[in-house]
């Protein structure tokens, strides 16, 4: 049996395990994926329980795609650059750790085929979810990163992860208001909660020059279209939810897990039916 789970705090609001059990199901491979709900304290003795139950393996959400590091015997590159995890394979009582968020974002923006090299790109937010994001848009070769957060000392430190590895990007850092022109970004990118339950009505960012070119990118996925977003739509820009990383990062774990080349648009379209996620989000 293929056993695989979500860990993290909270996690009773994830779409994870319909993308999975549905996934499962249309490959044609008998797995179920469920969640744990796991306390700080209780993180050890979960991943002992998990290898002890013989899952193949996992994947980690808020707020333990640091933390687990500590415990993870082996990085593949992705989680290495990034230095945090979402997914884990268990093989012979090991833990190998991957970052599919990373993967997954850059996904989305292939199918949609935009082409980033040589533009400006501006990431909303400093937190675990924009790492991923920055470290993916840093290696499409763009120009120049901007980073907006409302705590300047973190965008710094994700600023300077950022320059070790790619040194010939211009990156810059601002508050969150100090920036309201933004007709010179390509794209766009909110990372941060604002526009999800309880801001559903607030915009991360003041917006006074917008360009109807730019591709507005909001990593949440419910609501389906952010203020930012229909903000964005409105103005003519072209808009993105989260909802396509996150199925991306799902199926690349399971390509991982089963090791495995998956059909990954053709489940992709499957798990988008109304009545399976669409009309979920
Ligand atoms: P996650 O793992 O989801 O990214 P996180 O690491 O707590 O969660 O980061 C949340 C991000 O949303 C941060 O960039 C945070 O800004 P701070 O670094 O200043 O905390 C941002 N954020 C959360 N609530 C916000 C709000 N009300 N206004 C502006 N930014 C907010």
């Amino acid at each position: 049996m293929n056993n695989f789970c979500l860990i993290g705090n909270p996690v009773e609001k994830s779409l994870s395990p319909k993308i999975h059990n549905n996934s499962f199901q249309y490959i044609g491979i008998e797995g179920t994926y469920t969640t744990f709900l796991v306390l700080k304290e209780k993180l050890k003795e979960t991943l002992d329980c998990l290898k002890t139950l013989e899952f193949k393996g996992f994947n980690v959400t808020i707020p333990y795609k640091e933390k687990i590091l500590e415990y993870i015997d082996e990085l593949d590159e992705s989680a290495k650059l990034i230095n945090a995890v979402n997914t884990v394979r268990i093989v012979n009582g090991k833990l190998i750790g991957y970052n599919t968020d990373y993967l997954g974002f850059k996904y989305s923006l292939q199918e949609r085929k935009i082409e980033l090299s040589t533009s400006k790109i501006c990431i909303i937010g400093a937190g675990g979810a924009s790492k991923a994001v920055a470290f993916a848009c840093a290696s499409l070769n763009p120009s120049h990163i901007t980073i907006l957060n409302r705590t300047i000392e973190k965008a710094t430190n994700l600023k300077n992860e950022l320059s070790k590895n790619f040194n010939n990007i211009e990156i810059d850092v601002f508050e969150n208001d100090e920036i309201t022109d933004f007709n010179e970004y390509k794209l766009i990118i909110n990372t941060t909660s604002v526009g999800m339950e309880p801001y559903i009505n607030k915009m991360p960012i003041n917006i006074k020059t917008i360009n109807s070119e730019s591709y507005f990118y909001d990593i949440v996925y419910k609501p389906r279209k952010t203020m930012l977003l229909k903000y964005a739509e409105n103005k003519g820009c072209n808009i993105i939810n989260g909802i396509d990383m996150l199925i991306y990062q799902g199926l690349l774990a399971e390509e991982i897990w089963l090791n495995q080349k998956l059909p990954i648009l053709k489940i992709k379209n499957y798990l988008m039916r109304g009545d399976i996620i669409g009309n979920r989000i």
